[in-house]
C-alpha cells in the first residue's frame, strides 16, 4: 500500500468536517437510481470501492442489502463511518486495500455489483488503471453490474488537491471492453458543500 497516499487520505479525513468534504453527498440519488435498476435481491454482494464515509451504505443498509463490502485505502475514513452504522456496521464487511496494489481485495469472494464514485478519476497513469479495471473484471460475476461515476470531460483537473483522469462513456466503454454492455448513462452536476459545481458522469454496465 502506498503509505503517502493512505495518509493523504487519512488526514483529508481526519482533518475536516465530514459534511464540507468536497464530494460529500447527503443523498446518494444519481447512485441509487441506477442500483434500483439492477434489480438486485437483497442478498447480493454489492462492492463499494473508496467508499470512504459515504451516505450510500446507510441507504444501501436501509434498503436491506445483506451482504455489503466497504473498502477503502482509509482506515480513518472506514472508522468514521463504522461509528456513524454504530451496531449497523457489524452487517458490512470491511476491507481496508489499495486498489492500485489489491491484496485483500484480489481474495474475496466474487460480487454482484461494483460500485465506484469519484475513485477511478485518481488513477492517472496507464498501469494504475490497467490494475484497477484487472481486479473489476477479476471479481465481478457474470452478469454482474459496474457502476461508475467519474469527474466528466468538462469537469476540473483537480479533486482533493490530486491530479485526476477525467472521462467519458466511449473511454469506459473501451477500458471495461467487450465482456460489459453500457445499460445506461448521464451526465450529472454535483454541487459541492462550497456550492462549486463538479460535472460528472454515471455509467452502468452490465457483464454479458
Ligand atoms: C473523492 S473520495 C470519494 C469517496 C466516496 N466514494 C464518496 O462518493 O463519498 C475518494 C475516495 O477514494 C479513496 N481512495 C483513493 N485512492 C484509493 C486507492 N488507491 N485505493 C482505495 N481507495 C482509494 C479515498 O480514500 C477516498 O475515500
Amino acid at each position: 500500500m502506498k503509505s503517502d497516499l493512505k495518509k493523504h487520505w487519512d488526514s483529508a479525513y481526519e482533518n475536516n468536517n465530514i459534511t464540507e468534504l468536497g464530494w460529500y453527498e447527503e443523498d446518494p440519488i444519481p447512485s441509487l437510481q441506477l442500483i434500483q435498476k439492477c434489480g438486485l435481491s437483497n442478498d447480493a454482494r454489492i462492492l463499494n470501492v473508496g467508499v470512504g464515509t459515504s451516505t450510500l451504505i446507510d441507504e444501501l443498509l436501509n434498503f436491506g442489502y445483506q451482504n455489503i463490502i466497504a473498502s477503502d485505502i482509509s482506515s480513518t475514513a472506514l472508522k468514521i463511518l463504522q461509528t456513524r452504522l454504530g451496531s449497523k456496521k457489524n452487517k458490512v464487511l470491511w476491507v481496508v486495500d489499495d486498489l492500485t496494489n489489491p491484496k485483500l481485495l484480489s481474495e474475496i469472494d466474487p460480487v454482484d455489483l461494483w460500485h465506484d464514485r469519484a475513485v477511478l478519476h485518481f488513477f492517472t497513469n496507464e498501469e494504475e488503471q490497467n490494475i484497477y479495471f484487472s481486479l473489476l473484471k477479476k471479481i465481478i460475476k457474470p452478469k454482474g453490474y459496474v457502476l461508475i461515476s467519474t469527474f466528466n470531460s468538462e469537469s476540473a483537473t483537480k479533486c482533493s488537491g490530486l491530479n485526476v483522469q477525467r472521462y467519458d462513456k466511449d473511454m469506459l466503454i473501451d477500458k471495461l471492453g467487450a465482456d460489459f454492455k453500457l445499460l445506461e448513462f448521464f451526465n450529472y452536476t454535483y454541487t459541492m458543500p462550497s456550492g462549486d459545481t463538479r460535472p460528472y458522469i454515471y455509467t452502468l454496465f452490465k457483464r454479458v
